[in-house]
């Protein structure tokens, strides 16, 4: 009955292998790079790639259940892959958006559903997990906060409800012991609906300095974002832009009932990360 955990190194993932290896669930780690594994001793580790048919196989054997992350290119043969290999559960870390009725075009909603779609129909029961905003998305912010103690945001007033990566864990770790797919699948977000801005402050207060929002334009915010790729930058500006306006934001039960406990705030997510910052 071992758990593969692909991805394990992941800010989710590590949460789902800790909390496994907590329950004394038999858990195995895999990584696309051996080189790159830092886990707890005696944590099984294996090397294995979605997008790497490959490496599927020997990652595979023995296991009764997989929680991963979404790779639309690696779906079809990993579904493959799980079938053979007599996997009776996927646990995929999808995307919210899958759910939000005005994002049904951009492409991250597209490579999240298409990941969705090809593992539901590949043999093994499929359990998405669908956070809307990760709270980690705060530590994009990291660089500029360190080093000038400023945020250069594009609309400050944007609210979302982000979510710590534990609670993402935690609610997949509830998928894995067989929690109810209409419950743990649900729009997943944060209690809290807290504006960009809100979000900095909150960081400030965990660091304990000022930090500066410098307000920057659309034009401005697609340079900062650079190398991105044009449809996932604009998918992203959408985001940001409709959370200024009325049904562009969202908040949900599903981790207080999931979890049986409210989920965990921002600004202890922004101690637990502290480090990051200063
Ligand atoms: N940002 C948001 O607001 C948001 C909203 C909704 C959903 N999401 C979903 O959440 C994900 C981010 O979660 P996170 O913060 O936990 O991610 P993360 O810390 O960046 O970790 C990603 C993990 O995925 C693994 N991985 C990537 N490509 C792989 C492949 N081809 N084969 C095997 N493993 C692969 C990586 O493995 P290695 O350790 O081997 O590199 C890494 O461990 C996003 O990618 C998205 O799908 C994000």
């Amino acid at each position: 009955m071992t758990t593969l955990v692909i991805g394990a190194r992941g800010a989710v993932g590590r949460h789902v292998v800790d909390g496994l290896l907590a329950a004394g669930t038999p858990v195995r780690a895999s990584v696309r790079d051996l080189a790159k594994a830092d886990f707890a001793p005696g944590v099984d580790v294996v090397q294995a790639d979605l997008t790497q048919p490959d490496t599927l196989p020997a990652a595979l054997d023995g296991v009764d259940q997989v929680f991963l992350y979404a790779e639309p290119s690696g779906a079809a043969d990993f579904g493959k892959a799980a079938l053979v290999a007599g996997v009776r559960r996927l646990v995929l870390l999808s995307s919210g958006s899958v759910l939000v009725p005005w994002a049904t075009a951009n492409p991250i909603t597209v490579e999240h559903r298409t990941t969705e779609e090809l593992l539901a129909g590949s043999g093994p029961e499929l359990v998405p997990i669908r956070p809307l905003v990760l709270a980690n998305n705060a530590r994009n912010w990291a660089s500029s906060i360190r080093s000038e103690r400023v945020v250069r945001l594009v609309h400050p007033g944007s609210v979302s409800a982000p979510i710590h990566e534990r609670d993402i864990a935690e609610v997949a770790l509830a998928a894995l012991s067989g929690a109810d797919p209409r419950e743990v699948s649900a729009l997943l977000t944060g209690a809290e609906p807290l504006t960009l801005r809100d979000q900095v402050r909150l960081i400030a207060a965990a660091v304990g300095e000022p930090i500066a929002v410098e307000e920057i334009d659309e034009t401005r915010a697609r340079e900062m974002f650079g190398v991105g790729e044009p449809g996932t930058v604009e998918a992203i500006l959408d985001f940001v832009r409709r959370g200024t306006g009325e049904g562009g934001w969202f908040r949900t039960g599903t981790a207080e009932r999931v979890l049986g406990r409210s989920p965990v705030p921002f600004a202890a997510w922004a101690r637990d990360h502290v480090a990051e910052f200063r």
